[in-house]
């Protein structure tokens, strides 16, 4: 990896927002499994996609829980957050509602969290900075803000640099898209060491069994029908989620200040490709598959170049044909994991979002 200058030191104390989630919570396991002091506070609101059994390795081991310390609570209430950047070296938003599908059946928490949230992390970033200045702590914190190639809108050739217009098409990605435009804006106007990150569509193991990955997984495991949105012939680029975690860490460290990193998966794929590599690690039929009515206002491709990210000495280290045989076979052994993730209010979303669809659908 690149040698360049570590902007927030070897071991510094960050805060983790929305650590308990699918992407936070691999980070924080990552970054406390290296064992190299770093202390980690996550604060999380424990929506229906948040869960601590997520953290439960780090917790369950002394020498790491030691350095973990959870606080349960909502980025937006500046109560809670003020005292926690104060401690702070460095500030990690992975917080937000992440699901397109529920942004578009109702998008008020996702403003709420994506905007109004995002600027009270600010605020207590841009105040610790202050202090910073007139000697009250050593140096200011850096807040980084993930972010996803959501904000490129649909791209119909080629691959998106970071330099291109936003276009956000669905209020997820419009939250999303203006959480970093206030970033970059707290950057220009008050100094503030902000870096972004937008990550492609991002599997692996402990995702919230919404997603097209581990829905279709846990759904085929149960001999369930797999419904697949219009022809199925959208494009994601998918990224391991170990590798979506270490390239978060990478940007944090070695990222320059203002600047914005696409983060690739360099797996470009259809989703009925995705869908035929699920069902052939189960060995589960095609005809389980379902064309079902499409999302509104769906992105027919998302694409990354990850020029600048490369320049800054990091590479991905999962293929994609590993990592979906590993992320089958950890759903298929963690049963009681995706279980309980699929009870409660889980009956109602599903039946919401897809018992019409289903009843109209056709052979895929
Ligand atoms: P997730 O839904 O699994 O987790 C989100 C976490 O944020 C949960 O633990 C939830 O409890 C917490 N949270 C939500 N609102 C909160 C609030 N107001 N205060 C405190 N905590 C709150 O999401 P994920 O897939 O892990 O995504 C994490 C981040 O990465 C998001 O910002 C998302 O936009 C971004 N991202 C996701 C992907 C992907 O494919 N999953 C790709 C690129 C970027
Ligand atoms: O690209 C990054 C984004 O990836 C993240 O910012 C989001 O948080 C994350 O949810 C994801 O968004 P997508 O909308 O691309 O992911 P999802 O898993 O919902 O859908 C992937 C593709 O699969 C998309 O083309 C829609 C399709 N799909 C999805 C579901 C849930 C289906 O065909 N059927 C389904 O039931």
């Amino acid at each position: 990896m690149n040698a360049a200058r570590d902007r927030i030191g070897s071991t510094p104390r960050l805060l983790v927002t929305g650590g308990a989630g699918f992407i936070g919570s691999a980070y924080v396991r990552d970054v406390l499994g290296r064992r190299d002091g770093t202390r980690i506070t996550v604060l999380d609101k424990l929506t229906y996609a948040g869960r601590r059994a997520n953290l439960a390795l780090a917790e369950d081991d002394p020498e790491q829980a030691a350095r973990l310390r959870f606080v349960h609570g909502d980025i937006v209430d500046p109560t809670v957050v003020d005292p926690l950047v104060a401690e702070a070296d460095a500030v990690l938003n992975f917080a937000a509602e992440s699901h397109v599908d529920r942004s578009i059946l109702d998008p008020e928490a996702f403003l709420s969290t994506g905007v109004i949230g995002v600027h009270v992390l600010l605020e207590a970033v841009r105040r610790e900075a202050d202090r910073a200045t007139s000697g009250a702590r050593s140096s200011a914190p850096r807040f980084l803000q993930v972010s996803t190639d959501e904000v490129y809108g649909s791209v119909h050739e080629g691959w998106s640099r970071e330099s291109d217009a936003l276009a956000p098409r669905s209020p997820y990605s419009a939250a999303k898209a203006a959480g970093e435009l206030l970033a970059m804006s707290y950057h220009a106007t008050y100094g503030t060491d902000v870096v972004i990150t937008r990550g492609s569509n991002t599997y692996g193991p402990y995702q919230y069994p919404e997603k097209l990955i581990p829905l279709f997984i846990t759904n085929a495991i149960d001999d369930q029908p797999l419904p697949l949105y219009g022809d199925g012939l959208q494009e994601r680029d998918w990224l391991h989620v170990s590798d979506h975690a270490k390239a978060i860490d990478h940007v944090l460290h070695h990222g320059d200040p203002g600047e914005v990193y696409n983060l690739p998966g360099e797996a470009q794929l259809t989703n009925r490709a995705v869908v035929a590599a699920i069902l052939e690690r189960l060995g589960k039929p095609w005809s389980l598959v379902r064309t079902v009515e499409d999302r509104p206002g769906h992105d027919r491709r998302y694409a990354l170049d990850g020029t600048r990210l490369a320049g800054l000495g990091w590479r991905n280290l999962t293929d994609f044909a590993t990592g979906i045989a590993e992320t089958v076979d950890w759903f298929r052994d963690n049963d009681a994991w995706w279980r309980e993730a699929r009870s409660g209010a889980w009956d109602d979303y599903y039946r919401r979002q897809y018992s019409a669809r289903l009843a109209a659908s056709r052979e895929a």
